[in-house]
């Protein structure tokens, strides 16, 4: 692992901090670029009024040249570990109830939520410090580490964006369009869905279950594009590219499933009609060269591996895509015990989200890109950009 990073901080704490250690010297971050994946990840057609408080915005406190300083290193990392903060605004609305202590004690677990594990584990009276941490709203942190992994893989030509594909069931018809165009495509619906015709039936799905006070989820692809061949390897069960982006993948809260490629579709068909068969792609193009052996340029005439085989990047687009389960918190109450009395109850209504499917695929980019971008330092080495360019 050359990459390596953390987060602190509650939903309705002061504020989210990561320290990202690993990256290289060199890296011009741009600050407005992190600053559009976290205003990404707070949109989305479903979400609750939490997101209409934030307003996400990082600050970078260790690790870059201060971009107000003179010399071409300003705005640059220096090598050393990057600090981030991002504000949480519904802090000002929180603090005094805390000093207060007029935070009711919430003693009935929500199920599908980290409630009751999380009180059992800690030996905890009250699930609140619980859900505070288990809150979604820790992604926005993920969003930012994941953004500068992102501008770590541009410098490279490596590209990673995403699009949902099914929300409540509506499943949409994927058009056959370069990823690039499919990224646009969603950029440009609120639940961020290439399928102009299937947007405005999850729109509908969406408002049918906050009606009818319930919660959805979906499905979303992730694609990196430009990844170059030999990323992770088959040789141990942990330095596989599968299995690290599966695992940085199912990380994110409420995701329990996770494909390459095609991968359950595969499962129904023969060998012959799933692999990826290798075509020259001309007589004159270039070899590549490698430790003194020369290949053939090739390409394949699909990608139902999803760009990896044996763990490793094969060249083609890197395809992950992602089940999430619907919000475990819903209006209408599901039954529950309390643990405080013992006595059978029903879940009573946090504020939340009815469907966060198009917030979770921007959170599933920073992953993808974090998974890669270390893989990619992993290959070159090298503890400045120029150094791992070479
Ligand atoms: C972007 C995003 C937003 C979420 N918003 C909510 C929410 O508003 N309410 C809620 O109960 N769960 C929400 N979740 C899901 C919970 O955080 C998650 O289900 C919970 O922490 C339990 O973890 P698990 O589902 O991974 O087992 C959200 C998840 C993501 C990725």
């Amino acid at each position: 692992m050359m990459l390596r990073f953390l987060t602190a901080g509650e939903s309705h704490g002061p504020c989210l901090t990561a320290i990202v250690e690993g990256l290289p010297a060199g890296l011009a971050l741009d600050v407005a670029a992190i600053n559009h994946d976290l205003a990404r990840r707070q949109g989305g057609y479903g979400r609750g009024g939490r997101m209409k408080i934030e307003r996400d915005r990082v600050e970078i406190l260790g690790g870059v040249i201060p971009s107000t300083s003179a010399g071409h290193r300003a705005g640059r990392t220096t090598g050393a570990p990057v600090a981030l903060r991002i504000e949480n605004r519904d802090w000002a609305n929180w603090r005094d109830r805390w000093a207060a202590g007029d935070l009711p004690r919430l003693t009935v677990p929500r199920p599908g939520h980290a409630d009751y594990a999380g009180m059992v584990k800690y030996g905890l009276d009250d699930a609140r410090p619980v859900l505070e941490r288990a809150s979604a709203r820790e992604t926005a942190a993920r969003v930012a580490v994941g953004a500068l992994a992102k501008q770590l893989l541009a410098a490279f030509d490596v590209a990673v964006g995403s699009y949902v594909t099914e929300i409540g069931g509506v499943v949409a018809e994927i058009p056959d369009l370069p990823p690039a165009e499919l990224w646009a495509l969603a950029e440009a619906s609120d639940v961020r869905c290439p399928d102009e015709e299937a947007v405005g039936r999850m729109r509908a799905a969406i408002d049918a279950a906050h009606r009818a006070g319930d919660s959805l989820g979906g499905v979303f692809v992730v694609v990196a594009t430009g990844v170059p061949v030999g990323l992770g390897s088959h040789v141990h069960w942990d330095r596989r590219l599968d299995a690290r982006l599966a695992a940085a993948v199912v990380s994110i809260p409420a995701i329990k499933g996770v494909e390459i490629g095609p991968a359950f579709e595969n499962a129904r068909h023969p060998g012959t009609q799933v692999h990826d068969e290798f075509e020259r792609i001309s007589e004159s193009a270039d070899q590549q060269v490698n430790g003194g052996t020369s290949f053939p340029p090739v390409t394949r005439t699909s990608n139902r591996a999803g760009g990896i085989e044996g763990g490793m990047s094969n060249g083609q687009p890197i395809v992950v895509r992602a089940a999430m389960k619907p919000i475990p918190t819903t209006l209408t109450p599901l039954r529950s015990v309390d643990l405080a009395t013992g006595e059978p109850t029903t879940t009573q209504y946090q504020r939340s989200d009815v469907c966060a499917v198009p917030a979770a695929s921007v959170v599933g980019e920073a992953m993808v890109a974090w998974v890669l971008a270390d893989a990619l330092l992993e290959k070159c080495g090298g503890d400045s950009l120029t150094e791992m360019a070479r």
